[in-house]
């Protein structure tokens, strides 16, 4: 599956437990693989980025013992990498890429880095730099200043006791911190000098922290320098435990601010090392509700119901902030965020990526070199009917699952989030709470139209008549003079399909069709093209659009099985076939149309057949439907049991 359709939103409240800080995840297993001694780490985060390490660090063979559930026990190296030649590949982790680059180019060994298309395009020249000042041998293997890179031609490294290493900070604070975890493997005092602005500092606050557990302690001077003590040597702490996701708990903590809350999330709380807590305080900011405990924030949103746009330096919470960007379009007014240049060096280049998305969105946006500001659109969100792209970029496809809280959305390539949480959209719909749908499938003449809008009438909700759809995309492609058997012409007329529905109105291309639908012709045409999977997956997105607040009765084949099958109420109408030819007769009768039941009876018998039997969306009761036998009912009858069936599940 290449896409995830989000329902829209109601509402969101909860709890979620997140999963282990990708940060932490990943600054531990280093540690843990330098350190003498074994290390218990408890709650490590199981996603693509840590598997990347624990592969390579299993490659330079250090013993690494999965226990289950997220716990692993490390048997130290004591700062001595076994395999002294090897080739890593890493994938798009940049937490493992630069640590590993700095430990490696420090540790004697010959040793190839490479990693996807896109880690070749991100600069990792001023941590090279800072490592080749103190002797270390690293060559690049590509285009210089980028991976893959060679590192240790040259046997034994001749480091120097450098005293001062140089590196810059205004790219990424991961260089500083890959520098920071390697030094202590050179047993000399070492002083790291910044230069330049540093980025992202509270994730060098995480680097530290680490290492203290570890048993190193590093002594800051001032903002620009960090001092490695010497003879510094890692020593396993035993038992550690990997604190939740900041990161990852800024997309629920959007949902509960801007769906309403509570939601709460556990894992990080007023005891954690990570900068991108600060997140609750932009929120707070922009006015929603936040409580902080021990171990877990809760966000609910502001008491006026509305958050307010801020302006925002996302220097020091670069992931999180990413979150705002999408959150600003449920506040009044725009949203700055600025000092955000390390976002173009990113997974993708971040500042691009959201601002092409919020405009699908409606939003207006600008961007410069280190700043974005998003207006949300007056008139509400729209649905892009091509989804939202998501550049192989997981902070991408989270942020944008948040704008389900205004309308249907088709999120492309969501697998990218097992980046970092896998499991993210399982999560996600744990907490949300969807525009509620009644599905009524059934038989050719069941009544399902009839009663679909009555019910919908007794409940103010929207209607969706499936089938309309399909008769709609048989006539406009005998417009378009299309051949109903050509299956790739049928889907893109589904796909574009410039159909508009009103109240007792169906327009295509603007021009009201009227009866033009309901002709024997285009009824053939429809049921010829509706066995077409390609037919069908063009118009499943289009029929999901039709749910909007606060409801949706949706009638058709295959309501309760593909389109909504996460509808709360599912009825499966049926009535004898005699009654169904009755009542098909007194509706054409009533059209003025000529009419007799015998052959009315003998084309029902072979449709209720050609359907069940057909292999594409065959006409079946779902397990979780309720069967509605309407043969002796009247049609308030009938739709009273709907909405009854409906109202006990409130
Ligand atoms: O319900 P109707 O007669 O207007 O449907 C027109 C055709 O489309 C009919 O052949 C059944 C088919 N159809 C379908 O396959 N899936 C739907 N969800 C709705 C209709």
């Amino acid at each position: 599956m290449n896409f995830i359709d989000l329902p829209p939103l109601l509402s969101a409240r909860g709890t979620v437990r997140l999963p282990g800080s990708k940060s932490i995840s990943n600054r531990i297993l280093l540690l843990a693989a330098l350190a003498e001694g074994e290390t218990e780490i408890r709650d490590l985060l199981e996603s693509d980025d840590t598997a990347h390490m624990l592969a390579a660090l299993v490659a330079l063979g250090v013993a690494v013992e999965p226990l289950g559930d997220g716990a692993y026990r490390v048997r130290g190296a004591g700062g001595n990498f076994p395999v002294k030649q090897a080739e890593l590949f890493l994938g798009n982790a940049g937490t493992a890429f630069r640590s590993l680059t700095a430990a490696l180019a420090l540790s004697a060994g010959e040793y190839t880095l490479s990693g996807a298309p896109r880690m070749h395009e991100r600069p990792i020249a001023d941590l090279v730099d800072a490592l080749r000042a103190v002797g270390a041998e690293i060559d690049y293997l590509g285009k210089p200043g980028f991976p893959p890179l060679a590192i240790g031609r040259r046997r034994p490294p001749p480091l120097h006791a450098a005293g001062v290493v140089r590196v810059r900070g205004d790219v990424s604070s991961q260089f500083l911190s890959g520098l920071l975890l390697a030094l202590p493997l050179t047993g000399v005092e070492t002083t790291i000098e910044v230069l330049g602005d540093l980025v992202s500092r509270p994730y060098v606050q995480i680097t530290l922290a680490m290492m203290r557990r570890f048993g190193v302690r590093v002594v800051q001077e001032g903002a620009r320098h960090f001092v490695v003590p010497a003879a510094s040597h890692y020593v396993a702490p035993g038992l550690i435990r990997v604190e939740g996701d900041a990161s990852a708990a800024s997309y629920f903590l959007a949902l509960g601010a801007i769906g309403g809350g509570p939601l709460r999330v556990e894992g990080v709380g007023r005891q954690s090392v990570q900068g991108d807590v600060c997140f609750a305080d932009a929120l707070a900011l922009m006015g929603a509700r936040i409580e902080i405990g021990e171990d877990w924030i809760e966000a609910s949103a502001p008491a006026s119901g509305k958050l307010r746009g801020i302006a925002l330096d996302g220097n020091d919470i670069p992931d999180a902030a990413m979150t705002l960007a999408t959150t600003a379009l449920f506040a009044a007014g725009p949203t700055t965020l600025s000092n955000i240049a390390s976002w173009r060096v990113k997974e993708t280049d971040r500042i691009e990526a959201l601002a092409t998305e919020l405009r699908k969105l409606g939003a207006t946006v600008e961007t410069g070199a280190d700043f974005v500001r998003v207006t949300p659109p007056p008139a509400g969100l729209r649905t892009p009917p091509e989804g939202i792209a998501t550049y192989d970029d997981h902070r991408i496809a989270m942020c944008f699952s948040l704008a389900a809280l205004g309308v249907p959305l088709r999120i492309n390539d969501p697998g990218c989030v097992s980046k970092t949480f896998p499991e993210y959209f399982e999560y996600f719909a744990a907490v949300t709470q969807a525009v509620p749908v009644i599905a009524i499938d059934g038989p050719s003449a069941s009544g399902k139209g009839t009663i679909a809008i009555r019910v919908a009438q007794a409940l103010g909700w929207h209607y969706l008549d499936s089938g309309a759809l399909y008769r709609l995309t048989a006539l406009a492609a005998q417009r378009a003079g299309v051949a109903w058997g050509d299956e790739a012409g049928v889907a893109a007329v589904a796909a574009s399909l410039d159909a508009e529905f009103g109240e007792d109105s169906i327009k295509l291309s603007g021009v009201e069709v009227g009866d033009a639908i309901r002709t024997e012709d285009i009824s053939s045409g429809a049921s010829q093209i509706a066995v077409m999977p390609a037919v069908r997956a063009a118009l499943l997105f289009r029929q999901r659009v039709f749910r909007r607040a606060p409801g949706l009765v949706a009638d058709g084949r295959d309501m309760a099985s593909v389109v909504f099958p996460d509808a709360q109420t599912k009825v499966f109408l049926t009535a004898s076939v005699e009654v169904r030819a009755q009542r098909r007769y007194k509706q054409l009768i009533e059209k003025g149309i000529a009419a007799s039941i015998q052959p009315l009876l003998l084309d029902l018998r072979e449709r209720d057949e050609r359907d069940s039997r057909r292999s594409v969306a065959p006409l079946q009761q779902e397990a979780d439907a309720h069967l509605l036998d309407a043969t002796n009912l009247t049609i308030d009858q009938t739709a009273a049991q709907v909405l009854g069936w409906f109202r006990k599940i409130l």
